[in-house]
């Protein structure tokens, strides 16, 4: 990081003398802390935003009660407390969290004294979004700086030094979102495309191969009709309804399903289709077949947002959403705030309380690694997938990739330990037990063994069948594939419990780690990758029986999961 100094937005110096005295000292302090953030690469600047250009920004407020929401989670989603599955419905947890008025008062008073008065707050009060122009942003949020940035078909304002507050509202707030965050890098799928292509005929993951592997007959499907899921996507992608229908026309013959998305929240961007977006909607509704689906994609009414931080700011503003997310979405730890993480980890406890369940991907770079300089390394941790409130799925491979054998590591899954979350209490002795009983681990200054691990479950994340603008492409890979199918499984747990007036499963980790891999196939072959040095050579984690932080407990056995979690 470097610091710069830097001209003030022209417009603010036509103030008296003395005036302009006292506004170029504090320029001055400005400019010296002033701390540039790094722009994403495929990101080119194109120039300085114009003073009177609109800005969204998010206004995170501070919670009240984050550690009593914490004990209240813990009891909600322990199968053994009495509270189990005693979930909250929206009203209850602004209760428990919305800001205190002081915080409400002073944010609101800070804003109005800079003339920001388009806001609007959600259900929880907890955030507040708002309209201004640059300018009352620059001045709002000393040392921001806005730019013009362009990316492909789409330009973004946002700026490239990092903001500070009035230390009287500091206090009050958790984060300023819309000034740093760029949308994700587009990413690419179909990377095992090259990876097999030269390998020959290959039959590939369709529907009809999860279905068989994880024991699904065809009468698992969803019948209760309260259930749904939802995938959220934010890439600038979208699925195409024909798509999903050609899909299910072609591999959906020997079991009952839908063919249309519900509910789709948010703007459906133009053009083609996304093998991801695809891909997602595919397989949850393939695995949670018969169940009503929604997706959220880009939703929000200003293009500068943040799509992720919009999809969190929608779930506490709607009373009814589904029970069941996935979301294939990740950023480096190392490149977002602290502030920022713990905040966005309390949104999935308020989702906790309310029963949904969220699984994310584990990310497709295995234990990642980041260069420390002077030739040394580390792994490299993924977020949200280190949550320790959300279900993170990472990827398997089958052994023998012509036929229907057993699993083992997609060399790609995403694992590891987080470096800003404390191990959470439920996986303390699931993780030690690997730490203690493995052989050959690498070396420990690679990773953080107080850290949250991961992933916390898997399944098949290689070589899908999907159907993108119409075409049926073979050899899509990535643990965006395995988290919608273990997603729509989890779905039908629901509808089975929901069928008998048992709880959804909510917050799925203190269960999981309970089960000790029951009702799981335990995934114990293979590696996944990690830095390129001499040290670890391209190796991260590998698989052991029980848990490990490539595959976590394993991939489902659904008639064995439906006899534990359905009684
Ligand atoms: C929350 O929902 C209300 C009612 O639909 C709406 O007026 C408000 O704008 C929403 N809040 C945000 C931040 O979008
Ligand atoms: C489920 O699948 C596995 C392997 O595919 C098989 O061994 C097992 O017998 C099947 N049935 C049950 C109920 O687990
Ligand atoms: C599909 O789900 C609906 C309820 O949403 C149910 O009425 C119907 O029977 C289900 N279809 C099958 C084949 O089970
Ligand atoms: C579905 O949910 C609504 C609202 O939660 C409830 O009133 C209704 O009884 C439920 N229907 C069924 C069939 O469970
Ligand atoms: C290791 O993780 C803990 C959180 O569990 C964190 O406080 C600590 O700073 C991390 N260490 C490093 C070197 O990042």
């Amino acid at each position: 990081m470097k610091n710069k100094r830097n001209m003030y937005p022209v417009g603010c110096n036509s103030i008296g003398l003395v005036l302009s005295f006292v506004w170029l000292r504090q320029l001055w302090l400005i400019a010296l802390t002033r701390i540039k953030t790094l722009i994403p690469e495929d990101w080119t600047l194109v120039g300085r935003a114009y003073p009177g250009e609109e800005v969204q920004l998010t206004f995170a407020l501070r919670q009240q009660n984050v550690d009593q929401m914490k004990v209240l989670l813990d009891r909600i989603s322990d199968p053994d407390s009495v509270l189990y599955g005693k979930y909250l419905n929206l009203a209850d947890v602004t209760q428990l969290v919305q800001p205190s008025r002081l915080t409400q008062k002073v944010v609101k008073s800070w804003l109005l004294s800079h003339g920001v008065q388009d806001c609007q707050t959600t259900i929880t009060q907890d955030f507040l979004q708002c309209v201004m122009t640059v300018q009352v942003a620059e001045t709002l949020l000393p040392g921001s700086r806005f730019n013009r940035y362009f990316r492909e078909e789409q330009f973004l304002l946002r700026s490239d030094f990092q903001y500070t507050v009035h230390k009287d509202v500091s206090e009050h707030l958790d984060f300023v979102g819309g000034l740093h965050r760029f949308p994700p890098k587009k990413k690419e799928v179909a990377k095992s495309w090259l990876k097999r292509a030269a390998g020959g005929f290959h039959l590939g993951v369709t529907p009809a191969v999860i279905r068989a592997r994880y024991n699904l007959t065809a009468s698992d499907v969803g019948t209760a009709a309260n259930n749904s899921q939802a995938v959220a996507q934010f890439l600038e992608q979208f699925y195409h309804p024909a798509d999903l229908a050609e899909f299910m026309s072609m591999f959906g013959r020997s079991f009952p399903h839908l063919s249309a998305v519900d509910r789709v929240v948010g703007t459906q961007g133009k053009g083609k289709a996304g093998l991801e977006a695809s891909l997602d909607v595919e397989y949850i509704m393939s695995a949670g077949a018969n169940i009503s689906t929604w997706v959220f994609t880009n939703p929000g009414r200003h293009e500068s947002q943040e799509p992720f931080l919009q999809w969190l700011v929608l779930l506490s503003n709607m009373t009814s959403v589904p029970w069941v997310h996935t979301i294939s979405y990740g950023d480096d730890e190392d490149t977002l705030s602290t502030a920022y993480m713990q905040r966005v980890s309390n949104e999935f406890m308020k989702a906790g309380l309310r029963g949904i369940s969220m699984l994310f991907a584990s990310g497709d770079s295995g234990a990642g690694c980041k260069h420390l300089g002077g030739g040394k390394n580390s792994f490299r941790p993924n977020f949200p997938a280190s949550s320790p409130y959300v279900t993170t799925v990472g990827g398997t491979s089958f052994k023998n990739p012509f036929k229907l054998s057993y699993e083992i590591v997609d060399y790609i899954s995403g694992g590891g330990f987080s470096n800003v979350f404390d191990m959470p209490d439920y996986q303390v002795s699931a993780v030690n037990s690997y730490l203690k009983n493995t052989k050959g681990l690498p070396p420990q200054s690679y990773f953080n063994v107080s850290g949250r691990a991961y992933p916390d479950i898997a399944a098949l994340s290689d070589n899908y069948w999907i159907v993108s603008n119409r075409v049926p492409i073979p050899w899509v890979s990535g643990t965006s594939a395995s988290t919608p199918v273990v997603g729509g499984m989890v779905s039908l747990l629901n509808d089975q419990r929901l069928l008998r007036g048992l709880p959804p499963l909510g917050f799925l980790n203190p269960l999981l780690y309970k089960m000790q891999g029951k009702g799981l196939f335990d995934v114990t072959e293979g590696c996944h990758k990690g830095c390129w040095d001499e040290q670890v050579s391209g190796q991260g984690f590998c698989a052991t029986a029980a848990w490990d932080p490539v595959t976590g407990w394993g991939t489902p056995n659904y008639p064995a999961l439906l006899a534990l979690l359905v009684v």
